[in-house]
C-alpha cells in the first residue's frame, strides 16, 4: 500500500497591481486577518496543526507575469511548504510566463527563481525545462509533472487587440497544449516504468470542465488533452494515475473519459487568491484543498482512491471547512469508487434492513462499505437522493460532516 497527503494551492495569482483581480497583493507582506487568502492560510494550518508530504502549486503563482507577484507567491510558497513539513512542487501557468508582450524568453522570471522552479532540485529543474516535463521517482509514488505552456507560440508583436491573428493567440494561451514529442518521450518513460502510486500535474485542462455553462469560455479543453488522458490510461503495469490541475478556478472531481479501467481521475483545483467573475462569485469562492491519495488500500477498493477536505476563504472571514451548497468542493468528498452508487445504496440499506437497525454510525457504514468516502461529490448527491426516495437520510453534525445514516420518521 501507497498513501500521500497532498495540500493543493493552486492558481495564486500574486501580484503588487490589479487588485480587482486577485485578492493576493504583494503589499501589505502581513495582511491583517481576513483580508489576504495566502497570508491567512498560515493560520489555518497552524490551528488545525496540518502536515502532509507534499504541497503542488499547479501553475498561475503569479498575475499577469508579474516579477514582484511571482517572486512573492514562490516565497509564500515555500514558507507555507515548510509550515507544512512537505516538499513544493510547481508546474508554469499561463499567467506565469510572459505572454501578452514580447520577451526573449517568456519563461526567464520563472528560470531565474531561487530556490529553482519547479522542484527545488537544480538538474531536474534544468531536465525539466529542456524537455517540458519531468518525473519524480521515489520509492512507492511518482509525480509526472507536465509543462502545459511548452507549446505557445511567439506573441504576434503585430497583432492588434481582437483580429484574428490576436484571438487565435489567446486561445492557444488559454487552451494550453500537450506536444506530441512529449507525448513520445513520457510513453517510452512510463512502459519501462514499475506500478505506483501515480500523480500527474499540470496547469491546463486535459478534460473540458463539466461546468462549463458558469465559465463563459469558448475555448475548450487543452489542446491534446484526450492524448495525454490516453497516455496515463495505456501503462497498467506502471499503475494508475490521479491527474490535479488548476485554469479554471472552479474545483471538481471527475472521471476521465477513458477506453479502460486504468483511466486517471481528474481534480480541478479551486484558485486561491483570484477575485472570481460575476455570476461564478455566487456559486464559488476561493478554496484550498488537502488530499489523502491512498492506493491499493483494500481488495474491496479500485487501485487509486483518495479523500479531499476542502477550505473555503471568504474576505474578512479568512478560512472555513467549505460548505456543501454551490459549485466548489464540499468540505469533505471523495475519488475512486467503481461502484454505481445505485450499488452503493442498496448495500447501505442492505446493511441496516439485515439487522433492522433504526441508525447505523458512519464508522460503521464505511466498514460495511469500504467504497463509501471514495464517491464522487456529483455521485453523492446522487446517493442522497437514491436513499432518500428509500426513506433513509444521512445525519450531519455541525461542520456537515456525516455521522449516521438513520430512517425517516
Ligand atoms: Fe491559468
Amino acid at each position: 500500500m501507497a498513501r500521500l497527503t497532498i495540500a493543493i494551492m493552486s492558481d495564486i495569482h500574486a501580484g503588487e497591481r490589479n487588485g480587482e483581480w486577485t485578492h493576493v497583493l504583494s503589499e501589505p507582506p502581513v495582511a491583517r486577518r481576513g483580508e489576504q487568502p495566502l497570508s491567512d492560510l498560515t493560520q489555518l494550518v497552524e490551528e488545525l496543526q496540518l502536515q502532509c508530504d507534499y504541497l503542488i502549486a499547479p501553475g498561475d503563482i503569479a498575475n499577469q507575469a508579474e516579477a514582484l507577484g511571482l517572486s512573492y507567491g514562490w516565497r509564500r510558497a515555500q514558507a507555507l511548504a515548510r509550515q507544512l513539513q512537505a516538499k513544493l512542487i510547481a508546474v508554469p501557468g499561463n499567467h506565469d510566463v510572459v505572454s501578452h508582450s514580447p520577451a526573449s524568453d517568456p519563461r526567464a522570471l520563472l528560470k531565474n527563481l531561487i530556490p529553482t522552479f519547479p522542484t527545488g532540485d537544480p538538474a531536474l529543474d534544468d531536465s525539466f525545462w529542456a524537455h517540458g516535463w519531468a518525473v519524480i521517482e521515489e520509492a512507492d509514488h511518482r509525480f509526472l509533472l507536465i509543462d502545459s505552456t511548452a507549446d505557445f507560440p511567439p506573441f504576434p508583436a503585430h497583432a492588434s487587440e481582437g483580429d484574428a491573428e490576436w484571438e487565435e493567440y489567446m486561445t492557444t494561451v488559454d487552451r494550453g497544449g500537450f506536444p506530441e514529442t512529449m507525448e513520445d518521450e513520457i510513453d517510452a518513460y512510463l512502459r519501462s516504468s514499475t506500478e505506483k502510486l501515480n500523480v500527474a500535474v499540470v496547469h491546463h485542462h486535459p478534460v473540458e470542465h463539466q461546468l462549463r455553462s458558469y465559465l463563459h469560455d469558448g475555448y475548450g479543453p487543452m489542446r491534446r488533452g484526450s492524448d495525454l488522458i490516453d497516455l496515463l490510461s495505456r501503462h497498467p503495469l506502471a499503475g494508475r494515475w490521479i491527474v490535479i490541475h488548476g485554469h479554471k478556478h472552479i474545483p471538481q472531481l471527475v472521471n476521465a473519459v477513458s477506453a479502460s479501467s486504468n483511466g486517471p481521475l481528474v481534480m480541478c483545483a479551486a484558485s486561491l487568491g483570484a477575485k472570481l467573475w460575476s455570476p461564478v462569485n455566487t456559486v464559488t469562492r476561493n478554496q484550498f484543498h488537502f488530499v489523502d491519495v491512498i492506493a491499493d488500500s483494500d481488495p474491496q477498493t479500485p487501485s487509486i482512491v483518495g479523500t479531499v477536505r476542502s477550505f473555503t476563504w471568504g474576505y474578512g472571514e479568512g478560512w472555513h471547512l467549505s460548505e456543501r451548497t454551490g459549485a466548489g468542493l464540499p468540505g469533505t468528498s471523495g475519488f475512486g469508487c467503481a461502484e454505481d452508487f445505485r450499488q452503493v445504496g442498496d448495500r447501505l440499506i442492505q446493511h441496516m434492513d439485515t439487522d433492522a437497525l433504526e441508525f447505523v454510525s458512519y464508522e460503521e457504514l464505511t466498514a460495511a462499505v469500504p467504497q463509501l468516502p471514495y464517491m464522487l461529490p456529483r455521485d453523492f448527491t446522487h446517493l442522497e437522493d437514491h436513499l432518500e426516495a428509500r426513506g433513509f437520510m444521512f445525519t450531519r453534525d455541525r461542520q456537515q460532516q456525516i455521522v449516521q445514516l438513520s430512517r425517516r420518521t
